[in-house]
């Protein structure tokens, strides 16, 4: 793994699972990390700073309260859609995206965003319609009247929210807010992993959902199988890659997609 030695690293979701375990790691290889979370994480790496990426207020607070050169960006912070399409959409895309967005001009050249996306966002190609007229909406909108206006369901509000999060990882690798300034925009897409929001898969989705997906590829994965793949693309060595969507998944999407093109 290459060092990170010297750089700034921002980690939202900080407190638990994913964010967790690439807070640790990033200081382990050198990092000033800066951890961001709306819990306080029990064991603390590096600085930590409260804040809410669910409400325009609450990424505007947290914007202003960082450091002015920051030379990669982690959106790890995520919500697993039991409490519904509008919360959900608000932190796993419309929040981020408003964070993304506010913190480029501090990202230095050649700096990093990478976005935790998941394997439940496979549907985005199937979706597309309806997943560019919702990346399309811009800023921080009134994710409520989003919701209604494209008829977004409950039950459906996490795969949508990760479909929208792949698509504006593509475009946003394009954009000049990130590409102008030599920023790279990638995303990570685990399979189940063991964290705690994994129990609200389960509720949400189903056992039988979650459990097919790991008996495909033998075992869930750990926050530690994501972690070195976050900061592997926040790394120099990834210098040449972006807008990718990188599978961290023990080969479950390479299973559904040989299943779904009948190979
Ligand atoms: N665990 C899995 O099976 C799995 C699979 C695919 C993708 N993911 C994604 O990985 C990311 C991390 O999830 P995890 O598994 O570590 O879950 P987790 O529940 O352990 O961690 C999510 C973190 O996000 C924080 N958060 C939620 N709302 C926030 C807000 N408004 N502002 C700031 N922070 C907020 C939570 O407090 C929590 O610490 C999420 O984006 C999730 O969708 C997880």
């Amino acid at each position: 793994m290459t060092t990170l030695l010297g750089k700034t690293i921002l980690i939202t979701g900080a407190a638990s699972g994913i964010g967790a375990r690439t807070v640790e790691l990033a200081g382990q290889l050198g990092a000033d990390v800066i951890g961001v979370d709306i819990r306080l994480p029990a064991t603390p790496g590096g600085t930590f700073v409260k804040a809410d990426i669910s409400t325009k207020a609450g990424v505007d607070e947290l914007a202003a309260k960082l450091p002015v050169r920051i030379d990669a960006l982690c959106n790890v912070a995520g919500l697993s859609g039991k409490t519904g399409a509008i919360p959900t959409l608000s932190v796993n895309f419309y929040g981020l995206r408003a964070l993304s967005e506010a913190l480029a001009p501090k990202i230095r050249e050649g700096g990093a965003v990478v976005n935790v996306a998941s394997m439940a966002g496979f549907g985005w190609q199937a979706n597309l319609n309806r997943a560019i007229s919702m990346v399309n909406v811009e800023g921080f909108p009134d994710v409520a009247k989003v919701v209604a206006d494209h008829q977004v369901k409950n039950e459906e509000c996490y795969p949508v929210s990760k479909e929208l999060l792949v698509l504006w990882t593509f475009r946003a690798a394009h954009q000049a807010l990130f590409k102008g300034r030599g920023i790279r925009v990638n995303a990570v897409s685990p399979g189940p992993v063991e964290t705690p929001i994994l129990t609200q898969f389960r509720e949400v989705l189903g056992d039988q959902r979650v459990d097919s997906d790991i008996a495909r590829v033998g075992r869930a994965g750990t926050p530690a199988d994501i972690a070195p793949v976050i900061l592997f693309l926040c790394s120099d060595a990834a210098r040449w890659i972006n807008g990718v969507n990188l599978a961290a998944d023990g080969g479950l999407e390479a299973s559904v997609n040989a299943e779904v093109l009948g190979f």
